[in-house]
């Protein structure tokens, strides 16, 4: 990225502690439109700590957030997705009971026109039509958008949570651990939805254990340890072997 370009996302400095544990410190980096960020640390490190603070769900304690040149201060997660960050935490948060596109449109409902619309009728058509689109755009033919989520595989569940973020997100799409659980071929699918997404020109941070899965699809990658950024370097910086002795400290 050129260093002339300005920062979709900014963190300066930020940390945030549970109780006695002390899950961040003094946590900055910069993330630029169309760039794949890798976000990788052991156990505990402070990953899902961090795309908490990022995504409104848990507040920091010190420290700055700026997205799209602006600092901002989220009171929920709501206020971060209509600043354009989607995020897709390590539990998928779909709704099992509903249809594929209802669930691509939760919390964006289309209504009806006129008198049924103000009566809370859904405009059911609309909303199948346009996640066929949403999912296409990004290379995800699910079976039909009618089926509901709980007769769909892992893998599938997880192609249309992805869909759904890249579907709405603006700035950022926020991915923790998108192929846990997932086969070869179906983690082949959601590294596809990555890159769909960067050629979007949007940011993606790509939280993941699977380290060959990270040097495939990021563009630089920020280490955690305790808390702590130990390393921010491009991906072309590492192998398996550097990675992985980055993250455990038992190399330098
Ligand atoms: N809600 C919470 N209450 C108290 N402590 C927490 C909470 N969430 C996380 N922690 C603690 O904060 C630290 C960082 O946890 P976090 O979940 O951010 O790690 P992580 O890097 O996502 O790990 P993993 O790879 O296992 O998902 C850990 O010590 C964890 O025990
Ligand atoms: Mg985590």
């Amino acid at each position: 990225m050129s260093s002339e370009a300005k920062p979709v996302l900014e963190l300066q400095n930020i940390s945030k502690s549970y109780g006695s544990v002390q899950a961040l410190t003094d946590v900055s980096f910069k993330a630029y439109a169309g760039e794949v960020i890798g976000l990788v640390g052991d156990n505990g490190a402070g990953k899902s700590t961090l795309i908490k603070v990022i995504s409104g769900a848990h507040p920091q304690d010190e420290g700055r957030l700026i997205v799209d040149g602006q600092e901002r201060h989220w009171k929920s997660p709501h206020d971060a997705m209509n600043a354009g960050i989607e995020t897709l935490y390590q539990e998928s948060g779909l709704a099992p009971d509903l249809t594929i596109g209802s669930n691509i449109y939760l919390g964006r409902e289309i209504e009806r026109k006129g008198l049924l619309g103000k009566l809370g009728f859904l405009n059911q058509k609309a909303m199948e039509a346009g996640a066929i689109k949403h999912l296409e755009n990004v290379g995800i033919t699910v079976p039909a958008t009618k089926r509901t989520v709980s007769e769909l595989s892992g893998g599938q569940r997880q192609a249309v949570a992805i869909g759904r973020a890249v579907a709405w997100a603006k700035h950022v799409i926020i991915l923790d651990e998108p192929t846990n659980h997932l086969g070869a071929r179906q983690s082949q699918e959601v590294l596809n939805v990555i890159k769909a997404a960067r050629e979007q020109g949007l940011c993606v941070l790509f939280i993941s254990h699977t380290l060959p899965h990270v040097l495939e699809v990021t563009d630089r990658i920020i280490v955690l340890r305790l808390g702590e950024v130990v390393k921010d370097a491009p991906t072309s910086d590492f192998t398996v072997e550097s990675l992985l002795g980055t993250i455990t400290g038992l190399t330098v």
